[in-house]
């Protein structure tokens, strides 16, 4: 049942906390309805959470890696026998359509999954000593308190992308999920709880104003990292706030993925590629394509088969099963989108299918042929169901096109030749190359951007080590 999962305050120290002096809806994307009324924890809620993530760290990270990957397992076991409610849940907050829910619910459990059997293997190293006499022995420690601060596109998976890490690791931590969807992030707190976390090793903290709760995290002493998925804008300003303290800062911020379409790449596939990571989650997903380059050749063909495709989407209340475009997250991001699709319009973007807002919630699936450089969209994010078309000649115009961005998270590109797609990825300014794969997130792999989409990994083996610090012991005068 829903309501078994669903919690309107802050968790903290083990507890389901009374702090907070007002409250703040949690409202419906589609039809902006409230669905919750939370307790703002704020400033106060903040500070507590960092005071018993502070006392709960040293036990942590003194307990075996064993006995943290066996509350960690459990934990997975949960999430997965919730999958449905906790499913429900994220598609009443976010919009979500019900089985990307459902999808984001098994990708958040394998995160747990995936570190609770890393963290059992956080080696160290013996290294060859440089005198007679002495020895040399790296081992690697938690950090301490970790804060996590996470969007509204993921109200799970990125949560636990952070977490699974630095619990795994012996870190102690504090969720912050933004004011959108905080209910997801509460449901993870009752089943951290269940799964049998110590009081103080699991926080989540939700209240409005992120500013302020955000700064208070940056600034502490007690909080020594900050992993933050969300703007490059707010990355900046959490790397400013950290200064004063030399916090260490994971950062999974902004993207412009480029997706390029050789003239001899298998164009079906492209298609269904393109299909994929372009309107996941309406086109909200950091990793989602921005800007589709195809070479001249094969444009005609790409573009056509990819309207058929868009055509048969349905837009719609992303709890009924067979709609796969759901709601924008607010009225804000869907004037957003609108605005640059007439801001192209004016450039001279060719409208191929759809183009409307359809209402304060939705937005058509909206493919723009034409594109050029000088269009907003060519630099900014678009973080909506719209797919802009650009046609290339050559290989290196395609490459310095899909280059000529701030941005380097994600990108893709199709084609059937093996020295072209060697050539092609290693040119790449990107964290993350799909060739011929439209779909890359997993937790086996790193995730994560260069330049300005970020710094760190997420996922995988080097994802843990975001979480850890590395030691190194010389002993003297073994005689
Ligand atoms: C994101 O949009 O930030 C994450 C997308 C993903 O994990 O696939």
């Amino acid at each position: 049942m829903i309501q078994d999962l669903l919690f309107d305050r802050s968790y903290v120290n083990g507890k389901w906390t009374n702090e907070g002096n007002s409250t703040f809806d949690v409202l419906n994307p589609v039809n902006k309805e409230k669905i919750a009324t939370i307790l703002d924890g704020g400033t106060v809620i903040t500070k507590k959470a960092i005071q018993a993530a502070n006392k709960a760290f040293k036990p942590w990270a003194k307990s075996t890696a064993k006995y943290r990957s066996t509350i960690l397992e459990k934990l997975n076991e949960l999430l997965i026998q919730n999958t449905d409610v906790l499913a429900e849940i994220m598609t009443l907050e976010s919009g979500k359509p019900i089985n990307e829910s459902k999808g984001e619910v098994t990708y958040a459990a394998s995160f747990i999954k995936w570190f609770a059997e890393e963290g059992k293997r956080v080696y160290g190293d013996v290294i060859p000593s440089h005198t007679e006499d002495r020895r040399i022995v790296v081992i690697k420690q938690p950090i301490g308190v970790i804060a996590a601060i996470t969007p509204w596109n993921f109200p799970l998976a990125m949560i636990t992308r952070k977490v699974g890490p630095a619990l795994a690791a012996g870190c102690s931590v504090i969720v912050r999920p933004t004011y959108e969807t905080p209910l997801s992030a509460l449901a993870l707190a009752h089943l951290a709880e269940k799964a049998g976390f110590p009081p103080g090793v699991f926080n989540v903290i939700v209240g409005k104003d992120s500013a302020t709760m955000g700064k208070i995290l940056c600034e502490s002493d007690l909080v020594k990292k900050i992993s933050f998925t969300g703007s490059t804008e707010i990355g900046r300003i959490l790397m400013k706030q950290s200064a004063s303290t030399l916090k260490k800062l994971s950062l999974e911020l902004g993207g412009n993925a480029p997706f390029i379409v050789f003239d001899d790449a298998d164009i079906d596939k492209a298609v269904e590629g393109a299909v994929v990571s372009k309107f996941r989650n309406a086109g909200q997903t950091c990793v989602c394509v921005n800007r589709m380059l195809v070479h001249e050749k094969v444009y005609d063909e790409f573009t056509l088969k990819l309207i058929k495709a868009v055509s048969k989407f349905k837009v719609g209340n992303g709890m009924d099963q067979d709609v796969n475009i759901g709601p924008m997250i607010n009225t804000k991001a869907v004037e957003k989108t609108l605005s640059f699709v007439e801001d192209a319009k004016t450039k001279g973007g060719k409208i191929l299918i759809g183009g409307n807002a359809i209402d304060d919630c939705f937005f058509e699936p909206t493919i723009i042929g034409n594109a050029s450089d000088d269009m907003i969209f060519s630099k900014e994010e678009i973080f909506g169901p719209v797919a802009a078309i650009y046609k290339f000649s050559t290989d290196q115009q395609a490459i310095q096109m899909a280059n000529d961005t701030i941005y380097g998270l994600a990108s893709y590109f199709y084609s059937q030749n093996i020295s072209r797609c060697w050539k092609v990825a290693e040119q790449l300014e990107y964290g993350m190359v799909g060739i011929n794969e439209g779909l890359i997130s997993t937790e086996v792999a790193p995730f994560g951007g260069v330049k300005a989409s970020g710094q760190g990994r997420e996922g995988s083996k080097y994802g843990i080590e975001d979480y850890l610090e590395i030691k190194y012991m010389c002993f003297g005068n073994i005689n």
